[in-house]
């Protein structure tokens, strides 16, 4: 990760998410072949799943929506650096407004929000509208959270922008997909350590700007921001969310 535009807060992380190389390999492998197929990945942020996932076939094709455009910027430069820029079109939308042919294989992961409304029909709203993005037999990876198990109050109270009706536990989210006309054909959830990993890397990133900072005007706001997050992962996430990868295909 070494292009100028990217937020600082994301500059050491790969994904966007709490996803290794390795099970990002065998998510991408349970993609199918991608020989001749077109990959849309939507809430793509700078795009390194895409990126990868084209990377394994030669003649894929892709596409990624995404409303930063500091993020598509670095996810083009890193399309450059790695000769896939004739192969992928990173588009600044928002993907609620945006429509597209019906793809090979869709991508969503971490972005059931895109298409808005009440958070507690994300998940929902993000199904019915990615079986209309792909063709009939066409498949979805779909990263979304779950509730490892219910969290208490304090443990609610602790991460006040997550209802708790949100999620579900991990059978629900199965059974919600395939009520969407969806069958599943793969199913893994993000380690501790990919989760700690990722959260790892954003605190440092935070750290490390108030360290070199400190009389920043922005130094309080982002030594808040770092409390808030840090609190919230430590009372109230870390034992009780859980962000399943779901290979599915469209019925
Ligand atoms: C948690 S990130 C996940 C990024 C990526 N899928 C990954 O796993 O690395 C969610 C992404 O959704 C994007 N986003 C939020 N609202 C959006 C919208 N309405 N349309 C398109 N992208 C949106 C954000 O800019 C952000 O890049």
């Amino acid at each position: 990760m070494t292009t100028p535009e990217i937020p600082r807060l994301y500059r050491d992380a790969d994904f966007n998410g709490p996803l290794s190389d390795g099970h990002a390999a065998r998510l991408i492998r349970g993609l199918g072949p991608l020989t001749g197929r077109r990959v849309v990945d939507v809430g793509c942020g700078w795009a390194e799943f895409l990126l990868r996932a084209l990377a394994t076939d030669p003649t894929a094709t892709g596409l990624g929506v995404d409303l930063d455009e500091d993020l598509l910027a670095h996810g083009r430069a890193n399309a450059r650096a790695r000769g896939l820029a004739d192969r992928v079109e990173l588009i600044a939308a928002d993907v609620g407004a945006w429509r597209g042919e019906p793809a090979d294989v869709v991508v969503s992961s971490g972005a059931t929000h895109v298409w808005g409304g009440d958070p507690v029909k994300h998940t929902a709203n993000a199904l019915t509208a990615l079986r209309d993005l792909l063709r009939p037999g066409g498949r979805l990876l779909f990263g979304e959270c779950f509730w490892r198990r219910p969290p208490t109050e304090a443990e609610a109270a602790a991460v006040p922008f997550i209802p708790p009706a949100q999620y579900r536990p991990l059978s629900g989210l199965v059974d919600l997909a395939l009520a969407h006309g969806f069958r599943l054909l793969a199913l893994s959830e993000a380690a501790t350590w990919e989760w700690d990993d990722f959260e790892n890397r954003q605190a440092l990133g935070r750290e490390e700007r108030l360290a070199r900072n400190p009389d920043s005007p922005h130094a309080d706001g982002v030594r808040e921001r770092a409390d808030r997050h840090r609190h919230a992962r430590v009372h109230g996430m870390r034992e009780t969310l859980g962000f399943a990868y779901l290979t599915l295909v469209r019925a």
